[in-house]
């Protein structure tokens, strides 16, 4: 077992380390408070080439391993997360997707100009009845010979006000059930689709966030991504890839919130010496560690497992589970640990805190990771 980073490896997470540092921070705070996309920042991350990581670069992508995309998403997400998961919904749940099971021509036409980050794209399971039940989709698409006839809304769906491109699960044949549903590609400007109101949320608060109308939308057949019926597999195996990210994404904040927590600790004073020379704190300290070092390995076996070839079902969502609930763990300790400033925005922990219980709710919360499990172990 070799557990060394390439040259290449450490290149690019000192690159997105640097970005992270210099450029987001910034006005994260800002961006945070009045809930202001980050457009810039998504453009610059493109000619850094965060935007199609994984993209081989036949499609315009930087051909980079999945172990890269884990390293790259914890430094940009100890800053600023809502700038991560815009990116790892680009890289997972769209790019990935429409690399493993799209066309040539829908590769040609839509992820080039994704893995180049000219355009962002959005994945749209979730529906107003439809979460952690993703078998009840209520968006139907009718055949209607070379198109298909979508209506319907889509929840939650990040990047939905500023995507080109949508990847929609819609029901076609209620009677088959899941087998019923389709993926098809969908393109924002395209008559009857719409977007309502800013989601105005707890934490992320600057990634994009709104709900998506359709109203008899017109698809070509040729947008529809693999045989009739594929949709809710295409949706379910996007997801494996999507909860690494997500995973990644919770290790980043719990290593910010602890990266932070250590430097105060080690300046703050109280009862005459820094408060890290108080037992009380260092084990804090020494408990986050421990947990964020562990999150860390599973994020990179799962990254490892995926850039092998082999399945990534179970270990994604042990990643996501366990990262996700250390990023909650941690966020609140290192508000603990720097007392009423943690509670302030200024010493950004607070910020970090919000946005983590998000992780242990999207793409799959941690109950329906512990489903993926279980089942998992149960099976015969
Ligand atoms: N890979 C391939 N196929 C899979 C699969 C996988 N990982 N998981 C399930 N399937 C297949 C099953 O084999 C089955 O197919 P067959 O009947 O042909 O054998 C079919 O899918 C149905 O599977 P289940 O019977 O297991 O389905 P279920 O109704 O019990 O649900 C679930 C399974 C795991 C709970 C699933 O519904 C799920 O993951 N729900 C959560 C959805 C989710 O993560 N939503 C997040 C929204 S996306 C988001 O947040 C985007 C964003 O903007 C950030």
């Amino acid at each position: 077992m070799n557990f060394d980073l390439t040259e290449e490896h450490l290149m690019i997470r000192q690159s997105a380390r640097d970005y992270a540092r210099r450029e987001l921070i910034q006005d994260v705070i800002e961006r945070d408070d009045k809930g202001i996309y980050p457009e810039q920042h998504v453009k610059n991350l493109a000619e850094l080439g965060f935007l199609g990581m994984m993209v081989d670069p036949k499609y315009d992508g930087s051909g980079m391993d999945t172990i890269s995309y884990v390293l790259a998403m914890e430094e940009l997400c100890k800053v600023d997360s809502s700038v991560g998961v815009i990116v790892t919904v680009n890289n997972s749940l769209v790019c990935w997707g429409l690399e493993k099971y799209g066309t040539e021509e829908q590769k040609d036409k839509y992820l080039k100009p994704l893995a180049r980050g000219e355009i962002t794209g959005a994945f749209l399971l979730s529906e107003p009845e439809a979460g952690s039940d993703a078998t009840m989709q209520r968006t139907t698409a009718e055949l209607k010979g070379d198109h298909y006839l979508v209506n319907g809304t889509k929840n939650w769906i990040t990047n939905g006000s500023t995507a080109a491109v949508y990847l929609v699960m819609v029901q076609t044949d209620k009677e088959k059930g899941h087998r019923g549903i389709n993926a098809l590609i969908i393109e924002r400007e395209t008559q009857g689709v719409s977007t309502g109101p800013h989601e105005n949320k707890m934490g992320m608060r600057s990634s994009d966030t709104v709900s998506v109308m359709f109203t008899d939308v017109k698809v070509p057949l040729e947008n529809r991504i693999g045989e009739e019926g594929f949709g809710f597999k295409f949706a379910m195996k996007t997801l494996e890839g999507g909860r690494l990210g997500i995973a990644a994404q919770a290790l980043g904040i719990a290593s910010g919130a602890f990266e932070l927590s250590l430097k105060y600790s080690k300046e703050r004073k109280a009862f005459g010496t820094e408060i890290a020379n108080h037992q009380v704190i260092a084990f804090k300290l020494a408990d986050m560690a421990i947990r964020i070092e562990a999150a860390r390995n599973l994020c990179l076996k799962t990254a490892w497992l995926h850039d092998q070839g082999k399945p990534i079902g179970t270990a994604s969502a042990i990643a996501k589970v366990f990262a996700s609930e250390t990023a909650m763990w941690v966020t609140t300790e290192a508000v603990q640990i720097h007392g009423g400033y943690g509670y302030v925005k200024e010493y950004h922990v607070e910020r970090l805190m919000r946005d983590a219980k998000l992780t242990e709710i999207y793409e799959g919360t941690s109950e329906i990771q512990r489903v993926v499990i279980s089942r998992d172990l149960l099976k015969d």
